[in-house]
């Protein structure tokens, strides 16, 4: 084995979009025989596969095994890049300059993930950088999707030789405009389509969560997360308390909200830890991002088909969505989520996959 070696990235056709796009997939290797796969397409996760604790290897993402599988509109955003606004903008409008700004209703009367043809659904540009990193640019034309401003986008990936797949987004504007950038993949930290994810203990960093109205935009209120079904300070099987009575669980259909993450200082901090008891694998999360939207894939139904023709079990994967609060263009006192010209957006998201010592437990 050659030491010290650089995560190697290769290149390969992944098809053509209906319009008639080719698309790329890259792959990543790092020197622990990790292997993380990413195209140009979304800028979708397609596969992240890493060692149990005896060394076996899964891919720990949900996803499908060719292009033609994200094209589908059934496809729920499975390891995309989300924007221009990640989450959901009540009512489809908001304020910005005193202009309203109306964007598209996909989600009841709201809009969600940067609307009908959001980031999830571009072909970025790809660059192979001399790092061993793979950069990925698109820019969102003023008044796309309803926004306004053109906005160039430039999300980097690395993987490192110490098991983390690292995400670097930044962002330019020539108008204010809002932004909200996430990454969408589902996780099963016992490879994705074998069955649910309601025994991985999860630890979140946040003392406080933002509940939710029916249409899961949030109240305003950040509430303590204390004596709840939303307390994961300490690790806790999600299964442990998903199905109790509880209004706000009720209205996610499980967890689908927003965390107010725990800070201090501005560099990426953990944010969350997944442990999958039986694998040994670990899931950390680090993030400079304000909260984290925990999504249980409530709305999975065994109805699509991922890789092998495997079927997605009800909450076969959950997603960690680093992110701003859902809803912030029309919450004032929600940290803000605009982007002005002259300013530049930088932010940072890290997956780090490590496992657990002894066989069975912590
Ligand atoms: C997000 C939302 C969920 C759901 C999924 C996609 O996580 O919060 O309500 O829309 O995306 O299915």
């Amino acid at each position: 084995m050659t030491l010290n070696a650089k995560p190697k990235l290769t290149r390969a056709e992944f098809g053509k979009t209906p319009e008639g796009a080719p698309v790329q997939i890259y792959t990543f290797t790092n020197k622990n025989g990790l292997e993380a796969r990413i195209t140009n397409y979304g800028g979708i996760v397609v596969s992240l596969k890493t060692p149990d604790r005896k060394g076996a290897m899964a891919d720990i993402v949900l996803g499908f095994d060719t292009l033609s599988g994200y094209l589908t509109s059934s496809s729920p955003y499975f390891g995309a890049l989300i924007g221009r606004y990640g989450n959901r903008i009540g009512h489809s409008r908001f304020t910005l300059d005193g202009v309203e700004y109306k964007l598209a209703a996909n989600n009841g009367e709201n809009s969600l993930h940067g609307g009908v043809h959001g980031f999830n659904k571009a072909v970025w540009t790809p660059r192979e950088l001399p790092d061993g990193g793979l950069e990925l640019t698109y820019l969102s034309k003023d008044g796309e999707e309803g926004y306004p401003g053109n906005l160039r986008v430039i999300v980097t990936y690395h993987l490192t030789d110490v098991n983390e797949l690292k995400l670097d987004y930044a962002a330019m504007t020539d108008k204010d405009t809002v932004l909200n950038l996430t990454n969408h993949s589902y996780f099963n930290l016992k490879g994705g389509g074998n069955g649910d994810i309601l025994d991985h203990l999860v630890t979140l960093n946040a003392d406080r969560f933002t509940p939710v109205d029916a249409g899961l935009i949030p109240t305003g209120e950040l509430r303590s997360v204390s004596g709840t079904p939303f307390d994961f300070r300490k690790a806790t099987a999600v299964g442990a308390r998903i199905e109790q009575n509880d209004e706000q669980l009720k209205l996610g259909k499980g967890y689908d909200h927003n965390w107010v993450l725990n800070k201090n200082g501005t560099g990426p901090s953990l944010a969350a830890r997944v442990e999958e008891p039986s694998s040994g694998r670990v899931l950390e999360v680090l993030t400079d991002q304000p909260g984290v939207q925990f999504y249980t894939g409530n709305f999975l139904d065994g109805t699509i088909k991922g890789k092998d023709g495997k079927p997605f079990a009800h909450r076969g994967g959950l997603c960690l969505e680093t992110q701003h609060f859902p809803d912030s263009p029309n919450k004032p006192k929600f940290p803000s989520t605009v982007l002005k010209p002259g300013q530049q957006f930088h932010s940072t998201t890290i997956y780090r996959v490590t496992t657990s010592g002894a066989s069975g437990g912590r």
